[in-house]
């Protein structure tokens, strides 16, 4: 009987921990005690909280996604078209502007608002990285703004999604009919904000209602998800082997 406990006790111990969201271990669990990931809290002003360095329930930076985190100064595209047309944002949305607080690089990773439920005051939670990799160089990658200026030279994000009304109004996609260069929407869709999505083999790319009157567009949330680990490398909701992301929407 003493034996039957003790095991029980192991399982009711074992169980929370598999019970764990998909962000936990992730490399945007920035809680000290994730130390497996290169860039996480430590030093003087730690936290184990993960959700604080991008949401805090109270005294918020901003109330769109009770957002914690410093903004940072590049907040879009320098201008003009893509080659359909469509005008490239010199502001994104808050969606896409929120991963840029932190991958523009240009704040400190722990600079937010509310640095713990407890003090609710401003403050900066201090990080970690390792020392052969600047902080900068890894948040930007390869992919991401290097100029620290504007978003040019990445896929357009706070776009409308061909044959998808957005920002009040319809696509600017040339084609003007999804069904040529387009995968068509999928209606109804589970986990999307805007109930619409792309379908595709290994996962679905949520199109994003951003603002009043919008229907569905392309956020940096449509390619990545930014809670969930469990996808495939770089948070990606379609994997990249053989451009399987690309050709979800594209028709290539
Ligand atoms: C690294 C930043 C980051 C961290 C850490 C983070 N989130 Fe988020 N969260 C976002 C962003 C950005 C969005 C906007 C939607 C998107 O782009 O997917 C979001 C959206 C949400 C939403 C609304 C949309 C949805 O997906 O349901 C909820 C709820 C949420 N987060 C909860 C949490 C909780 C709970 C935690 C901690 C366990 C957490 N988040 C940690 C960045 C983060
Ligand atoms: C969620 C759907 C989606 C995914 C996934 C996607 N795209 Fe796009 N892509 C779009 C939309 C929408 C546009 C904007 C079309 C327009 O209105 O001009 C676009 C535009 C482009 C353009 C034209 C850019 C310009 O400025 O003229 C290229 C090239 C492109 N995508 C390549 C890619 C590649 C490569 C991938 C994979 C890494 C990819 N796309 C993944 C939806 C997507
Ligand atoms: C609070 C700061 C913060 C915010 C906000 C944030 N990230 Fe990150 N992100 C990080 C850090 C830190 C890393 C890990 C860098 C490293 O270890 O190389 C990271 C890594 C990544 C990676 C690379 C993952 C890998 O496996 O290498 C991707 C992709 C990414 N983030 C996308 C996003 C997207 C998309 C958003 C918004 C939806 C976002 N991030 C918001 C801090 C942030
Ligand atoms: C159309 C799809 C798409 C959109 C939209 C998109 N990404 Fe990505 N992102 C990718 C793919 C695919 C990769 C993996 C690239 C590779 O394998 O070389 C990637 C890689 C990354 C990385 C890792 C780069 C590195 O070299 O370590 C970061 C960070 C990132 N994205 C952040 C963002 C942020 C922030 C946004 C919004 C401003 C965004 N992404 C929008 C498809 C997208």
């Amino acid at each position: 009987m003493k034996s039957l406990l003790k095991t029980l006790a192991v399982v009711a111990v074992a169980v929370p921990a598999v019970a764990f969201a998909a962000i936990t271990g992730s490399k945007h669990d920035l809680s000290s005690t994730n130390t497996g990931v290169d860039v996480h809290s430590s030093g003087t002003n730690p936290t184990d909280q993960i959700c604080i360095f991008c949401h805090a329930p109270h005294k918020a930076a901003s109330q769109a996604l009770i957002w914690n985190h410093t903004a940072g100064t590049v907040n879009g595209f320098s201008g003009g078209q893509t080659v359909a047309g469509t005008s490239l944002p010199t502001a994104v949305l808050p969606p896409s502007k929120a991963c840029l607080n932190c991958h523009d690089g240009t704040v400190a990773i722990g600079d937010v608002n509310s640095t713990t439920t407890a003090n609710g005051g401003a403050g900066v939670l201090t990080v970690t990285t390792v020392a052969n990799h600047t902080l900068a160089e890894k948040l930007i990658g390869y992919a991401l703004v290097g100029n620290g200026t504007n978003l040019d030279g990445n896929h357009p994000v706070s776009i409308p999604y061909a044959g998808a009304i957005y920002n009040a109004k319809a696509s600017g996609v040339s084609s003007g009919n999804a069904a040529t260069d387009y995968t068509g929407i999928t209606n109804s869709c589970a986990g999307s904000p805007s109930g619409i999505c792309i379908s595709a083999a290994g996962g679905t790319l949520p199109l994003f209602a951003a603002q009043a009157g919008d229907t569905g567009g392309v956020e940096c949330g449509s390619c990545h998800d930014v809670h969930n680990k469990l996808n495939n490398t770089y948070f990606l909701r379609v994997t990249a082997t053989g451009s399987a992301i690309c050709l979800a929407c594209h028709k290539k």
